[in-house]
Formats: structure tokens, sequence, C-alpha cells
């Protein structure tokens, strides 16, 4: 039994599995653990994988279909962030395991491109056959291949793997060359991965009607009638435009979206992710899954097909027989297609005549997806309750237990399987063995962890230093922390893009010449993915409005020295204003004190100061009774201690506040006395 179908059996215990990391970015005494190909020979550290074999075949392979370059991005064909072991081709192939990263291999080279939270990983796991690349962006990768092939070189991929938006940026940056793009439907490392694991053949199962959220599925329907076109058909698309203008009602979603929104269903195809491998086709009298339909059960097909009379029926088709369906359903007349470029994978926009496609970027399905029902939004901020008691179990532990020096990152975790016992909070996983080094106090660590409630999806990060932090590491971590805080209590419009915010989560940094190099945040979900489009701070996320759920988490990195992220989940929710109505802001769910070693109160502002202290007794009112309540006295403590009111200064109105914080403060204390 797993983690998933476990909750499902028990769902009392809400908390299906948790995705733990603990990791320090490498400090210099771990310069051994990272390759050196400028030696002779290469110094290899015992982490890295030899990918000489693997290599040779796929070269063998490409040369027999005369393929100068064969590109292998790191996703699946759902374009999932979170893979099945089956779908890690970009990790067989450069032995790099992490989750974000773009493979080329020619004749003579093989080349990995990955961002800044990975370059410590990839050349500790990489052997000297790759090189690796620091921009990971697609202009990077095309213009690595303009230089190193002569001109008419054909490049291919798997048409699978590519989103229509990453075929996009590849044709036009390669328009200007002369190397030709060639999807090729048969994936060439599948075809050298002797022992790829086999698809996963657990049941796909329903959620319980409690979580269930119907105005989804009411949105669908609505949408379906106020369509104007006779027959809509979503192949596999997950981000796209609700065109108000051109009456295109069209429907659309990431594929396994659709199926797990419409249908509630959820699968475990995907490690700590509940979801499985599917594709819908919603017209105005059909819908179509198709699913690997020998996992599902009697039950769930008997759920589905209880509409029958009516256009809610669902009929079952192969999941391999996607591209044949679509097909014969497009060749229809009067069919038209809407799919959004950045979530649908190229081999089905591929099959779909001009004539017959719109594309736009956002569907209203996501976009309404987006914004929580009030249901949705209590359950999500309930289930982050219990995620904070977890959380402050490993804290408090790990800060007495890493100091007597026998804790590694994967005795953490192992810790965190023992939790289950003492307590049915949360399961599951380790960091790979590979990386199981020793937890020392004299280090940062980031603790990253999510939870995947029947109720609710949690993602958080703590930077934690159990020993003396350095000026500098203080410094860092008050700044991050700033930017942390100076997006959550900004006020802004309804519909403000997050990229028009997201400095405000740097500024701080900036102002000492510091960056980091990753997104400042991204939505989640009830029981859904951890990352969750179309919600964030990036140039491709929706406008924010009231209910829509998104983790703020600025970092620094310093390579070979150290790393800080913090991570909290918020929610939009409307803010008084003096003048305006209609303004948002940010309520943090996530309810986890910071390391007080590593904040400078005299950088943060008044305002800043006055935020913290308001989270710290927020935490204290909605975490402490459920300390309290599961009998962890001694976490209580550790949380009350964490969250002392740091003294605040300035002007008369934040005495005023503070002293109003006092009162409160005395409140909570004196209820959980009691
Ligand atoms: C590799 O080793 C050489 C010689 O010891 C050293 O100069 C160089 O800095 C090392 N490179 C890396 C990336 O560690
Ligand atoms: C990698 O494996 C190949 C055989 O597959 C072997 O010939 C080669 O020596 C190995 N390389 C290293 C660095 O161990």
């Amino acid at each position: 039994q797993t983690a998933l179908t476990y909750c499902v059996v028990l769902p009392l215990l809400y908390l299906c599995a948790l995705l733990l990391s603990v990791t320090s970015v490498g400090a210099a005494a771990n310069k051994q653990a990272e390759r050196n190909c400028s030696l002779t020979p290469p110094y290899l550290p015992s982490t890295a994988v030899n990918t000489s074999l693997q290599l040779q075949q796929l070269r063998e392979k490409m040369q027999s279909l005369r393929i100068s370059a064969y590109i292998i991005p790191g996703t699946d064909a759902h374009l999932s962030e979170y893979i099945a072991s089956r779908d890690a081709r970009l990790a067989f192939i450069t032995g790099f395991t992490g989750s974000a990263g773009t493979a080329v291999v020619t004749q003579s080279k093989a080349v990995l491109w990955t961002d800044s939270r990975y370059w410590v990983q990839a050349e500790r796991q990489m052997d000297c056959n790759w090189e690796l690349e620091k921009d990971a962006s697609i202009s990077s990768v095309a213009e690595w291949l303009m230089s190193e092939l002569p001109p008419g070189s054909p490049v291919s991929f798997d048409p699978f793997l590519f989103s229509l938006e990453t075929y996009q940026n590849y044709a036009s940056y390669l328009e200007s060359s002369s190397l030709h793009l060639e999807p090729k439907a048969v994936n060439l490392v599948d075809v050298v991965w002797g022992d790829r694991p086999p698809l996963s053949s657990e049941s796909i199962f329903r959620l319980p009607d409690r979580v269930i959220s119907m105005i989804f599925f009411l949105i669908l329907i609505v949408h379906l009638f106020v369509c104007s076109l006779p027959v809509s058909l979503c192949g596999a698309i997950y981000l796209c435009k609700y065109k108000e203008s051109e009456k295109l009602h069209l429907l659309c979603s990431l594929p396994r979206y659709l199926s797990l929104g419409l249908f509630n269903l959820r699968g475990n195809d995907i490690p700590y992710n509940p979801f499985f491998y599917s594709y819908t086709l919603l017209t105005l009298n059909e819908i179509w899954l198709f699913v690997h339909t020998e996992r599902v059960t009697k039950d769930v097909e008997e759920y589905l097909t209880a509409h029958c009379s009516d256009p809610l029926c669902v009929q079952l088709k192969p999941y391999d027989s996607v591209l044949r369906d679509l097909t014969t359903y497009i060749g229809q007349p009067g069919v038209k297609v809407w799919i959004g470029t950045e979530y649908t994978n190229y081999a089905l926009y591929e099959i779909i005549p001009q004539e017959k496609l719109i594309t736009s970027t956002y569907s209203p399905v996501l976009t309404s997806k987006a914004v929580k029902d009030q249901t949705e939004e209590q359950v999500l901020r309930d289930a982050h309750v219990r995620d904070a008691v977890a959380v402050i179990q490993l804290l408090m532990w790990l800060e007495k237990a890493v100091p007597q020096g026998n804790e590694t990152e994967l005795s953490a975790a192992e810790y965190v399987n023992k939790l289950l016992v003492s307590f049915p909070v949360f399961l599951c996983c380790s960091p790979s063995v590979e990386t199981n080094r020793r937890l020392t106090v004299d280090e940062m660590y980031l603790v990253d962890s999510g939870g995947q409630y029947l109720d609710g999806t949690t993602d958080i990060t703590r930077t934690v230093h159990w020993g003396t932090p350095t000026p500098m590491q203080k410094e860092a971590f008050t700044r991050v922390l700033m930017g942390n805080i100076e997006i959550s209590r900004t006020v802004f419009p309804s519909g403000t893009r997050g990229v028009n915010i997201e400095m405000l989560g740097r500024r701080a940094l900036w102002e000492v010449g510091l960056n980091y190099g990753h997104g400042t945040g991204h939505g989640v979900g009830n029981y859904f993915g951890v990352h969750e489009w179309p919600v964030g701070f990036q140039t491709n996320n929706i406008p924010f409005r009231a209910g829509m759920f998104t983790s703020i988490e600025p970092g620094y990195y310093k390579e070979n020295d150290f790393g800080i992220r913090i991570e909290d989940i918020a929610v939009t929710v409307p803010a008084q204003t003096k003048y305006g109505n209609n303004y948002l802001t940010f309520d943090t769910v996530s309810l986890v004190p910071y390391d007080r070693k590593l904040i400078d109160i005299a950088l943060l502002s008044s305002e800043q100061l006055q935020w913290l202290n308001n989270y710290y007794m927020t935490i204290r009112q909605l975490v402490g009774p459920e300390l309290v309540k599961q009998g962890l006295h001694e976490e209580n403590d550790w949380m009350l201690k964490n969250t002392d009111p740091f003294p605040e200064f300035g002007s008369s109105a934040s005495i005023c506040s503070s002293s109003l914080t006092l009162i409160a403060l005395a409140v909570t204390l004196f209820h959980s006395v009691d």
C-alpha cells in the first residue's frame, strides 16, 4: 500500500505524502563532492554516473536516423514538473536527477542546461561526458546548436515532450539559421533504455465527495452551453485564454488537469503527485477520457458512466489511441480546436490543421480553478495548520539532534517516517542516498517540505542554522526575509500581475548587489500539483484575484557556500484601503516561525517588523491550540519561544499597535495555558 491509497483507506488521516528535502548548498569542505574534469585522469565523486554506454547507444541510433543533435527535455508527455521514474529520461542519459533541465547530444558533445538551483547537484552527478551550461533559457540552447552544427543539420526531439510554446521558441530562434527541427514520434532515449521502469499498475481512485468542488464542473458546463461553435475539443491544454471579445468559448485544460478536476479522480502515476496520465476530449455532447483503461476500477467506471443518458456521460478510451482518435475526430466538418500554447504537447498540436486551430494562452477553466472557493480556501488553511505542526516537530527535533553530530539528510527523512508511527501526521520519502550528507552546525540548511493532504497541498521552506551564522549569512537571510515580507504585506489593485510586484521580493537584496536566479512564486492546488500554474509572479502568470493561493519564495544562493530560501504560501484577500475599493493583499497561510538566529532586526523597517510580529501572533493563535490538542507541549513551548515578539520601534502608531499586540498575546498565552 502506498501513501496515496493509504489515505483513501483512512481518509481521516488527511495527509498522504510528504516531500521533504533538507539540503545545504555545498560548503567548501565538500568540494570533493564535485567532479573535476580538468584533472588527468578526471576526478569523479562517487555520486557521478557513468553515462558512456547510454550515450554511445544513443549516438549510434542518431547516426542511423541521420540526426545531428537530439534534444532531451526533463518533462513527460503531460509537461509535468514532477515525473514518474519511467519518464526520467534526462536523468537516465545525464545522471543528473534535478527537476529542471534540458540536454542536447551530438556526435561529439553532450551538454546539460540547468538553472542555478541545480548547478552544484549537476557537478556532483554528471561524469565528464557532459558539459554544464548555466544559462537555462531556450535561446541559450538554440545559440549553442547554431554555433555547433553545420548549416542544414537536422535537430530532433520527441514531440510529446515539447510544449507548443517550447517548440515555437526553438523554431523562432533557429529560423535565422538553416537548422531543421524534426520531431520524431519514437523517443530515442526509450529505445536505448533497456530497463526502463514500467507504468504504474495501481488503480485510479475517486476523491471522497467531501472534498469535491462542483463549481469547477459547473463552470465547464456553463461554458459548454455558451459556446458559439458547434463542437469544441480540448486535447491537451493547460493555459488557454478566455477570449470574450471573439466569442470563442472553447474549453481547454492540461489533459491531466481536466481529468482530475472534471471527474474528481486521482491516481498515483507520479510520486507525491496525485495524478494519473490521461487526456480529455470535451464536446457539447460527449466527454472522452483517454486513460490506461485497465487501471479503472469497476467502481470508478460506474461512477463515470452514471450519467450516460446525457452529455455528462464519460466514455473511456485507451490512452495510447489519443492521436488516432483525435485525428478522426478532427476530420469531421465544423470542428475547431482551441489549445493553449504553453502546456499542450507538440504531438497533439501537430495533427490539428491550421484552419481548425485556435490558440491562446489561458483557459477559463484554469483561471476559474486558480480562484479557490470558500470551502477550498478553508480546507487549504486547515491543511496548513496541520502541516505547521508537522514542520515544527521536525524543526525542533533537528535543532536538538543535529548538534549531537549523528544526523544526516537521510536520517532526517527517517525521522519524518517515524513521526508517522507516533502521530499519523505525515509519511514518506527521502532525499536520494547519494546526497546523504551529515548535518552539521557549521552550515545553513534549506528544509523544504510539502504535504499532500486530501484537502490541500502544502509547500514550505525554512532556512536554518544550528550553529553560529556568519554576518554575511545573517544579512543575506534578513534581506531574503525582507523580500518575503515586502511582497506579503503589499496592497495592490485586484487584477495586478504578479510580475509587477515581483521585484519587491528582490529589492532588499538588490540594494546590496545580491540576487537569485529563480522565480518568486507559484500557485498551489487542493490535493493537486504542488506547483500549480497559472498563478505566480512570472510574465506568463494570470493577474491576481481574491482567493488565489501562491507561494512567495525569494532566496539567495552563494555558490559552494550557502543557500537561503524562505517560502510561504499566501492567499490573496481583500485589503481595506483609505480611499479605494477592490484592493488586495496577501494573507500568509504557512504558519512556521523563521530561524531567529538569522534575523538581523536592525535591517527591518518598522512596517516589516510589525508585519513579522503580527504573523507570529497568528502562528500562536492558530497553531498553538493544535499543538496543545495533540499533546505536543514541548513543541508548543518551542513555537512560543520562536514567535516571541521582536521589540518594535519608531512611530507612535507602531507603539500603539505593539501594545495591542501585547494584549492579544496575553490573551493567546492565557488561552494556551487554559
Ligand atoms: C580542478 O583541479 C585543478 C587542479 O587541482 C584546480 O586548479 C581547479 O580549480 C579544479 N576545478 C574545479 C572546478 O574544482
Ligand atoms: C564507463 O563505463 C565504460 C563502459 O561502459 C568504461 O569503458 C569506462 O571506463 C567507464 N568510465 C569510467 C570513468 O569509469
